[in-house]
């Protein structure tokens, strides 16, 4: 029997390069969607069944995971990918856009995480990918509600991947840099930003590592690798080499000079030792909503 894997978000970006990465595979494919419009976006692949989700829906998980195993009679591995950025200063950014982030990013990955676990747990194998960002390990200015959502994540997956393995079941977390995907172009962004931000949110922006990102196939080999290498004690995976060069970096100079040369690139402009270790994606110019 072929193996099956559910992917959360799938109509665009990183979530529909892994359809297609998983199916190339051999793998079957429960693909969640969140619009009617996007129903047939997978149409032209076999192997796939596209299911209606909002990870929102807290109350739908349990049913959604009970429709999803019945597609091919089990549920070998689920890819929490859905999700958005948030961005803006933390201080024009609302109360509603905060807990927003968090009920997809967050809340409503544990949800539908929570209904798979009875499946991987009496099935004893199961991997759960999810998808963090390398924001959560690096502290990005007018991104601390996105990364703290993706910390979340990256927290929650080591635990867990420690109370699963008496069940030979694993999770694993995904840590992209930038990929060029609809994400940058659908940002919810703060509101009434005081003008006092507009400088440094402007330099922000106009960083190499701000303009350029990965392919999202490149994200999406990284998922089937996390999802498909038999390495349970494996939990953090990076995706691009704006992210790989991250953790390298780190151990080359320590977390507080890595800091500070980090908030200097932020603020009073970058030394010539932090510029030889910047990376950025593949060279593909992302496209922004600002
Ligand atoms: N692109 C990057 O640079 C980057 C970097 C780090 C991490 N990530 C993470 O990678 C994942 C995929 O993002 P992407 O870059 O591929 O962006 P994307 O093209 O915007 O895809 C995100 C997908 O998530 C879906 N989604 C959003 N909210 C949802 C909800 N409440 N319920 C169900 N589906 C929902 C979207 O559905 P709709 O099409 O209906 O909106 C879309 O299909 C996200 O978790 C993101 O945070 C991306």
């Amino acid at each position: 029997m072929n193996n099956t894997v559910v992917i959360t978000g799938t109509a665009s970006g990183i979530g529909r390069a892994t359809v297609e990465k998983f199916v190339a595979e051999g793998w079957n494919v429960v693909a969640t969607v969140r619009k009617d419009a996007d129903l047939e976006v997978h149409q032209h692949l076999d192997r796939v069944r596209t299911l209606l989700l909002d990870v929102d829906d807290e109350s739908a998980a349990p049913g959604f995971a009970e429709q999803a195993i019945a597609q091919f009679g089990q549920v070998d591995v689920l890819v929490n990918n859905a999700g958005y950025y948030q961005m803006g200063p933390l201080e024009a950014s609302t109360s509603d856009q905060i807990h927003r982030q968090f009920q997809t990013n967050v809340f409503g990955l544990i949800a539908l995480t929570r209904a798979f676990l009875p499946h991987f747990r009496t099935r004893r194998t199961g991997v759960i990918v999810s998808l963090s960002s390398i924001s959560a390990e690096q502290g990005y200015p007018f991104t601390s509600v996105y990364q703290a959502s993706k910390a979340a994540v990256a927290s929650l997956t080591e635990g867990l991947n420690i109370e699963l393995a008496p069940f030979n079941a694993s999770a694993k977390a995904v840590f992209p840099g930038s990929h060029n995907t609809r994400i940058f172009s659908k940002m919810d962004i703060a509101q009434d930003i005081p003008d006092d931000y507009q400088a440094a949110l402007d330099a922000f922006f106009n960083t190499p590592q701000a303009s350029y990102g990965s392919s999202p196939e490149v994200a999406a080999g990284v998922i089937y690798r996390a999802a498909t290498d038999g390495q349970p004690q494996q939990v953090r995976y990076y995706a691009g080499p704006d992210s790989e060069i991250i953790p390298r970096a780190k151990q080359l100079l320590g977390p507080q000079w890595y800091w500070e040369e980090f908030r200097a690139a932020n603020t009073t402009g970058g030394s010539v030792l932090w510029s030889s270790l910047n990376r950025t994606g593949d060279g593909t110019a992302l496209e922004k909503n600002l």
